[in-house]
């Protein structure tokens, strides 16, 4: 402990010392309820951001829902044509027209995957993204290769026959008891400023249409789920891992000051 004007340190002066580390412009702290736990190299999880990226804007939710369904979306393999399949310019322009499917609409495929031993807190969430007009035409195309370190944090790497490469990153800080706040931040060469803004709006449009779902939906510890929500399973195993001996239950978690 060091005061700057002072030659000395009071006696009985204690200061919490907190595990950090700083990449990409933010702070992460450790913070674990077991005290005996190795904080992760985060170094090694992070995807870089590239040389010549700027950053383009953020957007910002607060969310009714437990932490958990937040990076559950990616492994909801099924839930993308369910929401995700309406073109978001027809709902901008639009949202009333039945006839919005000849704008196009949005073509997902997506696959998730846990990774093990000394990555097991990472996973893995593939996609990919067309926008299908007239019913054959596949534009706007786009690979993303998206990366969960831990409960709350994605790192997602895009590449896109329009906008190039670019990184988006997504934060997810508890401020309460079923209560979540989402930022996601958004990173591109600075030639692309118009379309990132273009961008920002349509991921925003979409995000919204899964927090309308996480906003009224009740967390189940052990849903019923079909055959093809296999990777729900194997999300629910993987995060597992992040519930420890010590780990507050919800009733506990409500009496605590937050
Ligand atoms: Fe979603």
């Amino acid at each position: 402990m060091n005061i700057p004007y002072s030659k000395s340190v009071p006696k009985g002066s204690k200061l919490r010392k907190w595990i950090s580390q700083e990449i990409n412009g933010y702070i992460f702290i450790w913070y674990h309820s077991e005290p005996t736990e190795i904080p992760w190299d985060l170094s090694l999880s992070m995807e870089g951001l590239q040389e010549n990226f700027v950053y383009h804007g953020q957007n910002s939710f607060l969310i009714n829902c437990h932490i958990q369904e937040i990076p559950e979306n990616g492994a909801d393999l099924a839930h993308f044509d369910a929401i995700h399949k309406k073109n978001f310019i027809a709902e901008f322009l639009a949202p009333k027209n039945i006839s919005a499917e000849r704008f196009g609409h949005h073509h997902w495929t997506a696959s998730w995957f846990p990774r093990f031993g000394k990555s097991k807190h990472l996973a893995e969430v593939n996609l990919t993204h067309a926008l299908v007009i007239f019913g054959k035409y596949y534009c706007f195309r786009m690979d993303i290769s998206g990366r969960q370190i831990g409960p709350s944090f994605v790192c997602l790497k895009i590449n896109s026959t329009l906008l190039g490469n670019f990184q988006v990153f997504q934060s997810i800080t508890p401020m309460g008891p079923l209560l979540q706040k989402v930022v996601h931040r958004f990173y591109a060469p600075r030639c692309f400023a118009p379309l990132m803004k273009i961008f920002i709006c349509g991921e925003s449009l979409m995000f919204q249409r899964d927090i309308n779902i996480w906003n009224n939906k009740m967390f189940r510890r052990s849903p019923i789920l079909a055959k093809e929500d296999a990777s729900i399973k194997k999300f629910r195993m993987w995060f597992s891992q992040f519930y420890t001996l010590n780990s507050k239950p919800f009733t506990e978690a409500t009496t605590v000051g937050w």
